[in-house]
């Protein structure tokens, strides 16, 4: 392992914050040490003042992109946090799906979706709503994003297949022998559900203009790793980027706009925070 100096991780750390947001905190050394490393070795870079003179220097970004990869806490799992998936499968999914009815297309955003967990289960939800209905003729109507910074995360989403291991995490054994093929240790999720789901590397730092407007965001366990002026100039972001008063941006258990966005009234459900556009 390469040890950093003081200088080293101020410029390491300056160089995170600028490519995506995240803000290494004092203490958080061995982040850097630990996941940095070999990467630096890779390239040939002897000192980590080496290694950020070489990806600074590197102009095709590839260098800058593996930082990153390696950087981000790619830690998610199958609906994390029954409370606010009990409110989006009773509340939000039946007035979406009610949009559909009436002829419009609904859109929702995973907007730090990692390995693709989140946009999943949201689109198992979506899928089971409409059945329960007889309305799976209206799946063309909604459409899921998820995206991500990580390169590697969005191939392994996109890709819909998780060991045993990751399939396990939140997902309830019914939905499992439901959604997902074995094979070994590889499940593969059904492609009526894949399908429901599009991925795309997107940086939340860069403008949201090409994505266009969406029914309902979620954005959740990443804003506790950005800056307060850079979550405040996300939600607002976020705020333009719903369609209509109400829409909701719903965010992690541990993450608030509390302070940083007057654009949302927030009310609760048990003890998740749903905030909704004004
Ligand atoms: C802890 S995961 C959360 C995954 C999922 N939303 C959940 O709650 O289970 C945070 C994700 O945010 C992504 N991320 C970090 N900075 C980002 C940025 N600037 N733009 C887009 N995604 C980012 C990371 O790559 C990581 O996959």
């Amino acid at each position: 392992m390469i040890n950093v100096t003081e200088p080293e991780y101020e410029l390491l750390k300056q160089f995170i914050e600028k490519h995506c947001g995240i803000v290494l905190e004092k203490g958080k050394e061995y982040l850097i040490e630990t996941r940095l490393s070999e990467l630096a070795k890779e390239v040939g870079a002897l000192s980590f003042q080496d290694f950020h003179f070489k990806a600074k220097k590197d102009q095709t970004g590839h260098l800058r992109d593996r930082i990153i990869d390696a950087m981000t806490t790619n830690e998610t799992s199958w609906f994390r946090d029954a409370s606010i998936w009990e409110y989006i499968q009773k509340n939000a999914i039946p007035c979406l799906i009610d949009r559909m009815i009436k002829g419009n297309k609904v859109r929702v955003w995973s907007a730090a979706a990692s390995t693709g967990q989140e946009a999943y289960s949201l689109a198992i939800l979506f899928y089971e709503a409409l059945n329960n209905r007889g309305l799976l003729n209206l799946l063309s109507r909604i459409e899921i994003l998820g995206t991500d910074i990580s390169s590697s995360a969005i191939t392994t989403a996109r890709s819909g297949q998780y060991d045993t291991i990751a399939v396990q995490r939140g997902l309830p054994q019914d939905k499992k022998e439901r959604y997902f093929l074995q094979n070994g240790n590889q499940w593969t999720l059904q492609p009526d559900i894949k399908k429901m789901v599009s991925f795309k590397e997107f940086n939340l730092q860069n403008t949201f203009m090409g994505l266009g407007q969406f029914d309902l965001i979620l954005c959740r366990y990443v804003t506790i790793y950005f800056s307060e002026p850079f979550k405040r100039e996300l939600f607002a972001k976020f705020s333009r980027s719903l369609k209509h008063s109400n829409d909701m941006l719903l965010l992690g258990a541990t993450e608030s706009l509390r302070g940083f966005s007057d654009n949302f009234e927030i009310e609760y459900y048990h003890n998740a925070m749903i905030n909704l556009k004004r």
